[in-house]
């Protein structure tokens, strides 16, 4: 092992508790609020969903971000030996580092995919941005979206990418890169600066687009839809367990993300606020982004269809008919972008941190090799959508059967890999750590710490095993 008992390596730091938090809701907010949220929304019928996300997030999200972040303060080491550091402290078996070994390997494999849709936004922001230069030089800058496009021919282009492993490769290739690039360049020049610089972007654009989309869009209908749950139908435990693996998704919690950014916070960053802030941040950024998309979709009398179509297929017609909608269109795939790559640099920065501090490597070296790792591992999700399309890599596992490389990848990491760390980390913190060394680092109240420490023990653990449980196997509720 290479962490030390007595004291922790040095490390580096985020230059302030801002920076720190920035970049937490850098890593929070990204394609799971664009593209999953309003995705898992669409296909779970809306508003009962968004009920049972948003308790998911207050109830068991926050705690367990808390607890994330706290593992990663006191330990100021990468994420496994963080873990094991505070087992040992507190005289537990450091086989408890099992909730960051989970975290490791899933943030690795959800970056294969999900720099593969980042990627199909990379080609978005290349033909929107093609069609947005077309118009200003027509002298039509406020055209809509691809003015001189069919609506078929708009819809197809997705279907059209899908059928294209070599453009797939090439976007998710640039994103990869891109993301590595960053990595590279550390914690202060490469994840801060982008956080610093991308997420306050990256508000600006969403507000903009949202005031244009309550202005243009059908906000009533698109409200109703998030807001009004329809109670007349049953809620199944698979929603259930769809609401909490987007809340972990969302949240970055279970991937480790948290614990590694944890890590380089200081000691004078309160980590209880910014837990609240940070779930807060990402939890308003799903819902505005939900108040961005559906008025729109519903407008232009479209569906809100589930997956990716939603994004790729129902925004880009929507544009098309809407006002200025070339420059909406492209400004909602820039504003993607930023989103996807503060994300994903936490993502990647998890294992390479644990390369580093493992086996000494540097973090050039450690950040290219795991680089070309997932982006070799993503080419299952590509090719997933065309040469691999009757692939079913998970006969055996139940809810799996007919998942390709893409869906099982995404599925097994958010539906199952997420939560079962998140439910080590709850048991870990709330029964098998140290309080004496846990309480001071939450700088909760005495009058929230207990609130807290009754969910991270009870309602969290409780939560998230029945909701694993049921959620796989239905059968069990008979
Ligand atoms: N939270 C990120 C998003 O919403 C994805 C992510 C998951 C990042 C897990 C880190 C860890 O896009």
């Amino acid at each position: 092992m290479v962490a030390n008992a007595s004291s922790p390596p040095a490390r580096a730091h985020w230059s302030s508790r801002t920076a720190f938090v920035l970049a937490a809701i850098g890593s929070a907010v990204g394609l799971g609020n664009l593209w999953r949220f309003p995705a898992e929304a669409g296909a779970n019928g809306g508003g009962a969903f968004v009920l049972i996300y948003i308790l998911c997030v207050a109830l068991i999200g926050m705690p367990l971000l808390l607890a994330e972040t706290l593992i990663g303060r006191h330990g100021q080491r990468s994420t496994i030996a963080s873990a094991a550091y505070l087992a040992r402290e507190s005289n537990a078996s450091s086989g408890w580092a099992l909730l960051a070994v989970l975290g490791v390997i899933s943030s690795f494999l959800i970056l294969s995919f999900y720099s593969v849709v980042a990627g199909w936004v990379l080609s978005f922001i290349a033909t929107s941005g093609g069609d947005l230069l077309g118009s200003i030089a027509a002298g039509q800058p406020l055209a809509g979206a691809y003015a001189n496009w069919t609506v078929e021919d708009i819809r197809q282009q997705m279907p059209d990418l899908f059928g294209d492993p070599w453009r797939m490769t090439l976007f998710h290739f640039i994103f990869a890169a891109a993301t590595t690039v960053i990595v590279m360049r550390g914690v202060k020049g490469g994840l801060e600066m982008v956080a610093v610089w991308l997420m306050p972007a990256f508000f600006f654009l969403l507000i903009g687009i949202t005031l244009y989309s309550a202005i243009e869009g059908d906000f009533a209908a698109g409200a109703k839809f998030l807001f009004q749950p329809d109670f007349s139908k049953a809620i199944q435990p698979s929603v259930l367990l769809s609401a909490l693996g987007q809340a972990f998704f969302s949240l970055s919690l279970g991937g480790a993300a948290l614990i590694a950014y944890g890590a380089y916070a200081s000691r004078d960053s309160n980590l209880g606020g910014s837990a609240g802030l940070i779930s807060f941040a990402d939890t308003a950024v799903a819902i505005i982004a939900g108040l961005a998309i559906f008025p729109i979709v519903f407008s232009v009398g479209l569906e809100p269809n589930g997956g990716p179509a939603l994004m790729f297929q129902t925004m880009p017609a929507a544009f098309h008919t809407m006002p200025a909608g070339a420059i909406v269109a492209f400004a909602f795939f820039v504003l993607a972008f930023f989103a996807a790559l503060t994300s994903s640099v936490s993502l990647l920065e998890v294992s390479v941190a644990w390369l580093m501090e493992r086996f000494g490597m540097s973090r050039a070296v450690a950040s290219f090799g795991l680089g070309a790792g997932f982006f070799l591992i993503g080419l299952a999700s590509v090719l997933s959508f065309n040469v691999w399309a009757d692939h079913r890599p998970l006969p055996f596992l139940p809810g799996f059967e007919n998942a390709s490389w893409f869906d099982a990848i995404d599925g097994v990491t958010g539906k199952i890999m997420l939560p079962l760390s998140g439910l080590i980390t709850a048991i870990f913190i709330g029964w098998v750590a140290d309080r004496k060394l846990v309480n001071p680092e939450t700088g909760l109240s005495p009058r929230l710490l207990p609130v807290w420490r009754f969910l991270i023990a009870w309602l969290c653990p409780l939560a998230v095993a029945l909701i694993l449980l049921f959620g796989l196997f239905p059968q069990l509720l008979g």
